[in-house]
């Protein structure tokens, strides 16, 4: 993507984006002070995996399902180069973890696993379950790795392309409490698989979506979600989006510095 693009989107966030002065309706007043800007320590043992990976200079053959970042292009690629460009940073896994604990989802979904590095971060909460999908196997083998290290036995990798995997295993699903959507970046994809988790998901649900202003389709994926009728309150921080689908919640639109 032209860095104008990003430049112009970025700068579009920042004049939109507002703080708790500008928040009148309590549930949001609450939510942005004590869950999105309340100041939270990273996860240490996840934090030194990350590390290790980006150090990492082995080379892995990996099948590409889908653009899963802006700036990986050919087959044959460094650990420590997906680990730089792929991995959510530690600031916004760290956001996701603390929306784990206020929230306590049973049920998660993240689309998209790399190297599984977020997937820690959201499967902190004891009785939940992550799901979590990545088509890569060389990918999905690190990944399972850092789970056993990080001795996390509530993470289900499953692997395969998501355009046939998440189907089937939603039908095993009673529900959905919340989901995160970071592998295929692309318009028809990302808005495909959203009204499939919308078919499990209930008025307590929690979807976030990643990287939300990364491209044109990526733009107008995320105005298509959050202006979806089960949609009623959506959050922009600018590198992710987050709705909620409680319909006792006013109806609302947000910007907001993070
Ligand atoms: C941006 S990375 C995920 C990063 C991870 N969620 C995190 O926060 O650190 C996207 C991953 O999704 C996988 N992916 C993309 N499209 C896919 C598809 N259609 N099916 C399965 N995996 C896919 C890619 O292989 C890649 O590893």
């Amino acid at each position: 993507m032209s860095p104008f693009f990003k430049i112009k989107t970025y700068l579009n966030y920042w004049l939109d984006a507002v703080d708790e002065h500008s928040l009148h309706a309590p549930f949001l007043f609450d939510f942005y002070t004590n869950t999105i800007r309340r100041e939270t320590g990273e996860l240490f043992t996840v934090e030194n995996l990350r590390k290790k990976l980006l150090k990492d200079n082995r080379t892995i053959e990996i099948t590409d399902y889908g653009r899963g970042s802006t700036h990986i292009e050919n087959n044959q690629r460094k650990i420590s180069h997906i680990a730089e460009k792929s991995l959510t940073p530690a600031k916004y896994a760290s956001l996701y973890h603390r929306i784990i604990l206020a929230r306590k989802p049973k049920t998660i979904i993240e689309l998209g696993t790399s190297f599984g590095i977020n997937t820690l971060y959201l499967a902190q909460n004891p009785g939940s379950t992550v799901y979590t999908f990545e088509g890569a196997d060389s990918i999905a083998d690190i990944a399972e790795l850092s789970f056993e290290f990080a001795e996390a036995s509530n993470i289900e990798v499953i692997r395969g392309n998501i355009d046939h995997t998440l189907y089937s295993t939603l039908t095993r699903i009673q529900k959905v409490d919340l989901a995160f959507m970071d592998a295929n970046h692309r318009l028809e994809p990302t808005l495909r698989y959203f009204e499939l988790l919308l078919t499990k998901t209930h008025h307590k649900s929690l979807i976030i979506a990643d990287d939300i202003h990364d491209s044109p389709e990526m733009e107008q994926a995320w105005k298509q979600m959050k202006n979806h009728p089960l949609v009623y309150v959506s959050m922009d921080l600018f590198r992710c989006g987050i709705m909620l689908l409680d319909p006792s919640l006013n109806k609302q639109h947000v910007v907001l510095r993070f």
